[in-house]
């Protein structure tokens, strides 16, 4: 793993007992926006992060930029949607580096239309990565949280998993289907010591919300007490709370950051 110059132990300087000491984390979907946060916060509080994104250019410049403050990050290239490949990347991943701690499932993606209108292959593109994709990490890492009886799985899922959302049924879907993955998971491993949880984000600004239309981002900006958009920290802060021991006897929780959108 990169280590920034002049700290061989991997810890960014100066911040002693910050609760994630010698943790091993997987982020799926870290080379920006809400997942490249959670990285950050992740290293800062002194876990060791591994991130990842479809190609391996993308995911080794992010994690370059992420060790730049300190820590212990690698970029590596893993399509979430690839069953095989998830598991056969975790494998190799824990044989040299040991067994994750922290899973943040947060990679996603967005394919959207009315169901009229909705094709067959954006229904699927959008299930297998923000569904399938959430199985498949967890699937690969249980094992070695079970052993070290430690875990932390953590869903990004949406405020609109709970609402449902027009021209987005797929997304919809698959982030509701996310939370009940969580709470299904939260069942299964609870006396492993393992904890399974979901964090909700509203309206985050990052690509995703910037490729939405002026009018649709100023409609709903009146639906939001705090009057902004969420930055990618404020979900960040959420999702490292639910990593650390603080957060040991919350699981199967659905945890909105959505300043106050839905109450
Ligand atoms: N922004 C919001 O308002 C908002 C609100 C609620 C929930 N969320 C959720 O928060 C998560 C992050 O969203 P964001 O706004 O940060 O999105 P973003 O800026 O579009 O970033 C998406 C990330 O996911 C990665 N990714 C996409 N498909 C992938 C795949 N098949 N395998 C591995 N990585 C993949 C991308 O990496 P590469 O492009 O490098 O492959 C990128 O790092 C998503 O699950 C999203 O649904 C976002």
């Amino acid at each position: 793993m990169s280590h920034p110059a002049g700290n061989p132990s991997g810890h960014p300087s100066g911040r002693a007992g910050r609760g994630l000491e010698g943790r091993l984390a997987l982020v799926t979907g870290g080379t920006r926006g809400i997942g490249n946060a959670i990285a950050r916060r992740l290293l800062e509080a002194g876990a060791r992060v591994v991130i990842t994104g479809r190609d391996s250019a993308g995911a080794e410049k992010a994690a370059q930029e992420l060790v730049q403050s300190g820590g212990e990050c690698r970029g590596v290239a893993l399509d979430v949607s690839r069953f095989d490949d998830v598991q056969e990347t975790v494998k190799g991943l824990e044989k040299e580096l040991g067994p994750f701690a922290i899973l943040v499932n947060n990679a996603g993606i967005t394919r959207d239309d009315v169901v009229m209108r909705m094709k067959e292959e954006d229904w699927d593109a959008v299930l297998s990565t923000n569904l399938k994709g959430s199985f498949a990490c967890a699937k690969a890492v249980i094992r070695g949280m079970m052993k070290q009886r430690w875990g932390r799985i953590i869903s990004v899922t949406s405020i609109v998993g709970g609402m449902g959302n027009i021209g987005q049924a797929n997304y919809v879907a698959a982030k509701a289907g996310a939370e009940g993955l969580t709470r299904t998971l939260a069942r299964e491993y609870a006396s492993r010591g393992i904890t399974a949880n979901a964090v909700a984000p509203g309206f985050i600004d990052t690509d995703m919300t910037r490729a939405m239309e002026e009018a649709a981002r100023a409609r709903l900006m009146g639906q939001i007490p705090m009057e902004r958009f969420g930055q990618p920290e404020d979900v960040a802060g959420a999702v490292v709370f639910l990593a650390s021991d603080e957060a040991a006897y919350i699981t199967g929780q659905v945890l909105h950051v959505n300043g106050g959108m839905l109450m």
